[in-house]
């Protein structure tokens, strides 16, 4: 065991290092919302894949909080060891467990690659021995790339533009400079890459294996993550490749719906959910600077929320059992309403056209994106004594 003193370290949208007091009191205050957000019962046994940061981390906490769950949780992540830190999502699962165990509440986490079908047998096996039948699945993992378990391949997401070369302005998160970027259109190959990494094909993977090991209860649910965002992503968000793959997932989930409605009662949704800052964000062009302006907007507004408050929404009007989810025309759910709210999107816009390098921390809430891109893993929240030396190792007990 070794205590170190852990600084941040980051390169452009990379935190190297991760706070374990930090994700834990990130965690905490997760916990203590979802608790308040909802009736601390009505769901059984639920899995949630993706778990231990952004959307999947929010959803796990609120299945357990909020809802009474028992979770088994699948993430990659990299635990501490020596005086090197382990990733943000080890330390925040660390204390999801911590809770839970002190509460006497069922939480289980597998660690590894999600993709491939070693983990699902796992993860299969566990239910089996130790959980029970299915209420509720959220698939929720953002990756760059994906190992395809019945060819073996390898392929790569990338974030560019189907159609012609984009060009926009973004921010460079190393010199807080804006400039203009070009983004080259995707290839074929590129398109279809991106489709098998962020695309249906392993949720619909997930769903038959746990079909096929008889783990769904009635009325079985399950959801996974989308976005749609405004006119000034459009281009490299919902129509460029990353918006090809979610396109597919959310084919996947009219799919899956029809055969899970005729096995068990159940449903499949996709959530579009809201532009937030999360480790999969950060990394996309152009997205970082919108996030920026957005908050600004919605935080002046009062309609400003983050990933936990956006799952307690969630759950509660939409998907819990036993609730109706409101869906638009395409059978989605869409808690990204506030932020696609006309009066939103147009002062977003307005000051879109105006926003310089000189004018950003007026127009828009840059330092809120990167106190918020530095919560992430664990820096800069109140409370937690930087300077002190803490346990690198931390066991998901
Ligand atoms: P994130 O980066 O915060 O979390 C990703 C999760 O996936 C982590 O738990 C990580 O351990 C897990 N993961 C990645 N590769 C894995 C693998 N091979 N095996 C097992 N676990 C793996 O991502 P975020 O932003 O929460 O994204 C989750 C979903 O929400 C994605 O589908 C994303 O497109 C969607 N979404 C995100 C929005 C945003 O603004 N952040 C907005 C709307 C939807």
């Amino acid at each position: 065991m070794t205590q170190a003193v852990i600084n941040p370290r980051i390169r452009g949208f990379i935190c190297l290092t991760a706070h374990p007091e930090g994700c834990a009191a990130n965690v905490r205050r997760q916990v203590e919302l979802a608790r308040a957000g909802g009736p601390g019962k009505g769901i059984g046994r639920a899995l949630v894949v993706g778990s231990s940061a952004g959307y999947g981390l929010s959803s796990l906490i609120t299945a357990i909080w909020g809802h009474g769950a028992e979770a088994l949780s699948v993430a990659y992540e990299r635990p501490g060891q020596g005086d090197r830190p382990g990733s943000a999502g080890w330390y925040n699962l660390a204390e999801v467990h911590r809770l839970a165990k002190a509460e006497g509440r069922h939480v289980e986490t597998i660690n590894g690659d999600a993709f491939s079908t070693e983990i699902s047998d796992q993860a299969l096996a566990r239910l089996k021995a130790r959980f029970g039948k299915l209420d509720t699945f959220v698939y929720s993992l953002a990756s760059p790339k994906r190992t395809d378990p019945i060819n073996g391949e390898t392929y790569g997401s990338v974030l560019k533009p189907i159609g012609p070369a984009f060009t926009s302005k973004t921010i460079n998160l190393d010199t807080d400079q804006i400039g203009p970027i070009t983004l080259p259109s995707a290839s074929e190959t590129e398109i279809a890459a991106t489709r098998k990494v962020m695309g249906g094909e392993d949720w619909f993977r997930w769903v038959e294996a746990l079909a096929a090991a008889d783990l769904l209860a009635p009325g079985f649910r399950t959801v996974a993550y989308s976005y749609i965002g405004p006119q000034m992503t459009h281009a490299i968000y919902r129509a460029g490749t990353i918006g090809g793959a979610k396109d597919h997932l959310e084919a996947t989930a009219r799919r899956l719906s029809a055969d899970l409605q005729r096995r068990c009662g159940g449903a499949a949704w996709v959530s579009v959910n809201k532009a937030l800052v999360t480790q999969a964000s950060s990394a996309i062009p152009v997205v970082p600077l919108y996030i920026s302006l957005l908050y600004k907007v919605m935080r002046q507004a009062g309609k400003h929320e983050g990933t936990i408050e956006q799952i307690i929404r969630l759950f509660r009007d939409h998907y819990a059992p036993g609730r109706t989810p409101t869906v638009d025309d395409h059978a989605r759910i869409r808690v990204d309403d506030w932020e696609m709210a006309a009066d939103i999107q147009a002062e977003v816009a307005g000051l879109w056209e105006r926003v310089t390098t000189e004018n950003l921390a007026s127009l828009g809430d840059y330092a809120g994106f990167k106190r918020e891109f530095r919560s992430l893993f664990g820096f800069e929240l109140d409370g937690v004594d930087y300077a002190a030396p803490v346990e690198v190792e931390r066991a998901l007990v």
